[in-house]
């Protein structure tokens, strides 16, 4: 993959988190989305390859946009395949919360899980863990791995973990092995990537969150050395079948980070609303000043881009 389409991406997810943040704090979820999949859609064909969405918005009948299948590019170049989320954590951005993002990660075709839209149970963590952490062990146990490889006590270790009823146990257990924990009302791909950041204040992330979430956030932590594994969680015998469906033979099966993500693979996000690794979007009279990631897991280099936007010179803003 050439790497000068990473920061192609990136123009991406500038535009679909400026679009979105607009409507940061306005109470309206979807609105938010729309803005940033109009967004995200328009500016993907202005890239130079030949792409397909792995992970979108949602099967062809129920996605206009960016539905699983969906060719986008310019339709010449390298082929592609991508895993989206124009707005990685709709209600945040519509409380005007922490952590909502724009992502993308891409990789040569092939080389993505296609991942039902079901839920999934993950475990991830940075560099340090990699090789360690077992999705099968209790969280004690990972905790303890954790520890001993950053030298450090468990009590010193932060776990981040979605704050829903079904983690009620997950968290008891936690308590008990002695980690702080950080409870987070949405997005699971920011946290996943705030563990592999030192200053970000957490370690580990355990629980069940969106499958699909799960793809990125492995693409990303390819990207970044870290680690990731996770297990489908279908809900009912419809899902299963969508599971099947997509090419999921073992329902079972514990993903490992390069099942999910193989390759060479490029992430890219934008902060919409500020986070554990991402500021939000800036608005000033003359335009945004926005924050992204760019990484590639060939090189292992995580750039960060600040952009001033001047919306005299680019009026679709
Ligand atoms: P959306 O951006 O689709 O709202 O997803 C936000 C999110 O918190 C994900 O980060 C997470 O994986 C998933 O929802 C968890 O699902 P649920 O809210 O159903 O527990």
């Amino acid at each position: 993959m050439n790497r000068n389409l990473a920061l192609e991406f990136v123009r991406v997810t500038e535009m679909a988190a400026i679009a979105s943040a607009r409507l940061m704090g306005r109470g309206d979820e979807k609105a938010a989305d729309q803005a940033a999949v109009d967004a995200m859609r328009a500016m993907l064909d202005s890239v130079e390859c030949d792409a397909t969405v792995v992970i979108g918005e949602g099967e062809r009948d129920e996605a206009p946009m960016l539905y699983i299948g969906e060719k986008v590019g310019m339709g010449r170049g390298a082929e592609l395949e991508i895993a989206l989320d124009p707005l990685e954590g709709t209600t945040v951005c519509a409380t005007g919360g922490y952590n909502s993002i724009s992502v993308m990660a891409i990789a040569e075709k092939g080389n993505f899980l296609h991942a039902p839209d079901t839920y999934m149970l993950k475990i991830a963590c940075g560099p340090e863990g990699r090789g360690l952490i077992d999705i099968n062990e209790s969280p004690k146990e990972n905790l303890r791995r954790l520890a001993d490889a950053k030298k450090c006590r468990i009590a010193d270790l932060t776990a981040v973990i979605l704050d829903r009823p079904r983690h009620k146990e997950l968290i008891q257990e936690v308590r008990d092995a002695g980690a702080r924990i950080q409870l987070i009302g949405d997005g699971d791909v920011a946290a996943s990537i705030a563990c592999c950041s030192p200053n970000s204040g957490v370690d580990i992330l355990f629980g069940i969150g969106g499958a699909p979430e799960g793809v990125i956030s492995a693409a990303a932590l390819r990207c970044m050395g870290g680690d990731f594994q996770g297990i489908l969680k279908p809900r009912n015998d419809v899902e299963i079948a969508r599971a099947k469906k997509m090419g999921v033979s073992d329902i079972k099966k514990v993903f490992k980070i390069d099942d999910l993500a193989k390759g060479n693979v490029m992430f890219v996000a934008t902060g919409v609303t500020s986070g554990n690794f991402l500021k939000g979007v800036q608005f000033k009279a003359w335009g945004a000043i926005t924050h992204s990631i760019v990484m590639r897991s060939s090189s292992g280099t995580v750039r960060h881009i600040e952009a001033e936007h001047r919306f005299d010179t680019k009026p679709r803003y």
